[in-house]
């Protein structure tokens, strides 16, 4: 969906160009309505190279001339980022920032009153446009905001709507998550080789068994409980794997993980 909006991105590192990318792909913007700023002059001659986008370093610029400014800065960077467009980012436009630990209202009260802000988490694979992001609105964002932000961040991959006090959560989950994958996928290309498997042939029998189980999940719309059970045959191999790993803990590790990242991600926004 051509959304007919000029976005400016405000850092273009790997969130910002991942964003990039995806909204051209997914034709959500063409080239000419996006304007990329940073501070490196190399990322911004890869965007222009790669993308044909607008660029340069001036952020007040790029955001004055936008309907919707992305902050894809680093969260410590942000708040000198915020002082400098305070004029420029009013009720006018709409924000969305994927500052990772950075809430609205700090946002806000860095902006004049009737700010319209989005905070978004999305996570590592928005990269290659399987991401997940999760969306909070803030207090003056209207309905065709919500719309809008959907069909940005939907451009990198799906897109779930939580109340901010549940960020802390999804940054355990989704934002962390990636990483406790990629641990599973090398455990399991491991327990390949282990068995006689060259590596390379391990690895991909293992990221494609992992990509194939979640889009399974995903796409039937089934409890993994059920089909789970459904590949289990009485006596077969799958139940002598599965009993080895629940003799290993691996649910409840994985769910310690996930209580552990969200208790470190709210020291940190307390910091
Ligand atoms: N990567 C992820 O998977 C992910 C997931 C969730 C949220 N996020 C959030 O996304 C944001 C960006 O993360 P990232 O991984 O894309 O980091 P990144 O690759 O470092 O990108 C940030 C970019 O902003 C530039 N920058 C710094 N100060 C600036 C300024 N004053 N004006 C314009 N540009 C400036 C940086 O340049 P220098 O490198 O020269 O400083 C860098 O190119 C962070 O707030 C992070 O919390 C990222």
């Amino acid at each position: 969906m051509a959304l007919g909006k000029k976005i400016a991105v405000i850092g273009a590192g790997n969130m910002g160009e991942a964003l990039i990318s995806g909204m051209l792909a997914a034709r959500a913007a063409a080239p000419d309505d996006i304007h990329a700023t940073d501070v490196a002059a190399a990322r911004l001659d890869q965007a222009k190279a790669r993308y044909g986008v607008r660029v340069g370093v001036d952020n007040k610029a790029a955001a004055g001339w936008a309907d919707i400014v992305i902050l894809a800065v680093e969260p410590q960077v942000l708040d000198h980022v915020l002082g400098d467009l305070r004029s420029v980012l009013t009720g006018a436009r709409l924000v969305l920032s994927v500052a990772a630990g950075y809430p609205i209202a700090r946002i806000a009260a860095r902006l004049a009153p009737g700010a319209r802000v989005v905070r978004c988490m999305p996570n590592t694979p928005s990269v290659v446009q399987a991401g997940l992001s999760a969306l909070s609105w803030g207090e003056h964002v209207t309905v065709e905001d919500e719309q809008v932000a959907r069909a940005i961040f939907e451009s990198v991959g799906r897109v779930v709507v939580v109340e901010e006090r549940l960020m802390d959560a999804v940054t355990g989950l989704s934002g962390s998550g990636p990483a406790y994958v990629f641990l599973i996928i090398e455990a399991l290309a491991d327990g390949g080789v282990k068995m006689g498997l060259p590596r390379e042939a391990a690895l991909q029998l293992a990221a494609q068994t992992v990509l194939g189980a979640a889009r399974m999940a995903l796409e039937t719309g089934e409890h993994p409980g059920r089909l789970k059970d459904r590949v289990t045959s009485p006596g077969g191999t799958t139940i002598a794997g599965l009993h080895a790993l629940e003799r290993g803990r691996l649910r409840a590790s994985l769910m310690d993980a996930v209580e552990a990242a969200t208790t470190r991600s709210r020291e940190l926004g307390t910091e």
